[in-house]
């Protein structure tokens, strides 16, 4: 689907309650499903992703009641399977575009000894998933898979893996989780170190569910014991997602007038990155944290356009933080003053689309003079953006940052591909709007 975006948007102005954390969402359901008894669940994300997630788990076995809410999440009962394997010896589960839905229950299944066979879209069947089988295999666990270490895969599980003490390549939270839900079905301790901190949802959710994880945030590890059963945990409210407030944050500074406000957010410091950026860069924007309730810090966040914003370097140690937000941070890094430098931001390429390229190829459409020098993205920032077609390659972040760059370039930008936004935010066109026709 295409659709059009500005240009000469009106000011943003009002209040937004964004959907559920999509990562979270999916570790809320996951591991309610993988515990012994019922769990509620509230704020869980009504999205593409997340329903791969739920459609697996009760393929699985879980027992699933979640009804649309009236802000559109899903809250409801999930019924886990414990200690139950599912009776059937052939399955296979279809992950759709959702590579957290993959290498999450790749982890899970690696010590079921049953044959499950996973497959996804064209997008998530180009993924890396060795990064996923090689520890497990240490651990115990047999894969077959296609060549080149991508989907289909079919995991052959063992029913007593041995714990590793894992030194993982990339900072990657899918990868930490992963290893860490089969450490709990293993003989002793499985250790994740990673060479920066990736987010921490995992370590702060799974005690919820009665198991004991041993962070040790300096050297960037997190071990679990096993064997170890999960327990139904009381009720897990998931708070709202950054990585969506990120485009409506970045829309409100671009657009003249504009003040938004966004309650309920996520402030979990493994995810605001781009906020520490922004502000670097001269943006005005109030983090109000709310009084903590649970395992996750959360607050208001309330934007103004800021009229100048200023280059800045993002270091290598920053991007785990905002792996997400690249592409939406490059997008105003091409209206800030100066040259905007992202370092090694390599793992772009192998997201829900080559974002590296995509960010080259999209944002110099628009005229910006943008480039990749080896791992690192580079964005000279300019006075104005120009209208183009661009193409979401069917990635939900690139479809809503060409959005936000629609409302501020000099002719409208027309996005191919739109309906990717259903991954993560599939109300994000109806909530921009209600911003842009909004009194306040
Ligand atoms: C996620 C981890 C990140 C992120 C993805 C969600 C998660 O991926 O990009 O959108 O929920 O664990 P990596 O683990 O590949 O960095």
């Amino acid at each position: 689907m295409r659709r059009s975006f500005g240009p000469g948007s009106a000011p943003l102005r009002g209040t937004v309650y964004v959907p559920g954390d999509k990562s979270l969402s999916h570790r809320a359901v996951l591991f309610s499903a993988v515990a012994d008894g019922a769990t509620r669940v509230a704020g869980v994300l009504d999205s593409a992703d997340v329903r791969s997630t739920i459609a697996a788990v009760r393929i699985l076995g879980a027992h699933v009641d979640l009804a649309e809410q009236p802000d559109g999440s899903l809250g409801g009962e999930i019924r886990g399977w414990g200690s139950t394997c599912p009776a059937a010896w052939e399955l296979v589960v279809d992950c759709g575009n959702s590579g957290t839905t993959c290498r999450l229950l790749m982890g899970v299944l690696a010590s079921w000894p049953i044959s499950v066979t996973l497959i996804g879209d064209e997008s998530l069947s180009r993924r890396p998933m060795r990064r996923v089988t090689e520890p497990l295999t240490e651990m115990g666990a047999t894969f077959e898979m296609a060549e080149g270490g991508t989907l289909p895969i079919t995991m052959k599980g063992c029913a007593r893996l041995t714990g590793i003490d894992y030194r993982a390549p990339v900072a990657s939270a899918q990868v930490k989780t992963a290893i860490l839900l089969a450490g709990l079905n293993a003989n002793g301790t499985t250790r994740v170190t990673e060479p920066a901190l990736s987010r921490d949802h995992t370590e702060r959710l799974l005690p919820a569910y009665g198991v004991n994880v041993h962070v040790d945030p300096e050297h960037c590890s997190a071990s679990v014991r096993g064997p170890a059963v999960a327990t139904a945990a009381g009720e897990i409210v998931v708070p709202r997602d950054p990585s969506s407030a990120a485009f409506l944050i970045v829309a409100g500074l671009l657009v003249p007038g504009s003040r938004v406000v966004l309650p309920g957010v996520s402030l979990n410091e493994t995810r605001t990155g781009f906020l520490r950026v922004l502000e670097r860069m001269g943006a005005d924007i109030e983090v109000v944290p709310w009084p903590e309730t649970g395992a996750e810090r959360v607050g208001e966040m309330i934007v103004r356009h800021t009229p100048v914003l200023h280059a800045t370097t993002i270091s290598a140690a920053e991007i785990p933080a905002l792996v997400d937000e690249v592409p939406i941070l490059a997008l105003a890094a091409s209206l800030a003053q100066g040259e905007t430098r992202f370092e090694s931001v390599g793992e772009l390429r192998v997201k829900e689309s080559d974002r590296l390229a995509a960010i080259v190829d999209g944002l110099g459409a628009m005229g910006v003079r943008v480039w990749a020098d080896g791992d690192a993205l580079v964005v000279h920032g300019g006075p104005s953006l120009r209208g183009a077609v661009l193409d979401s390659l069917g990635d939900h972040r690139l479809a809503m940052t060409w959005a936000v760059a629609g409302l501020v370039a000099n002719a409208p930008v027309q996005v191919d591909g739109f309906e990717a936004v259903d991954v993560s935010y599939p109300r994000f066109v109806a909530d921009l709007t209600a911003l842009m026709t909004s009194s306040q």
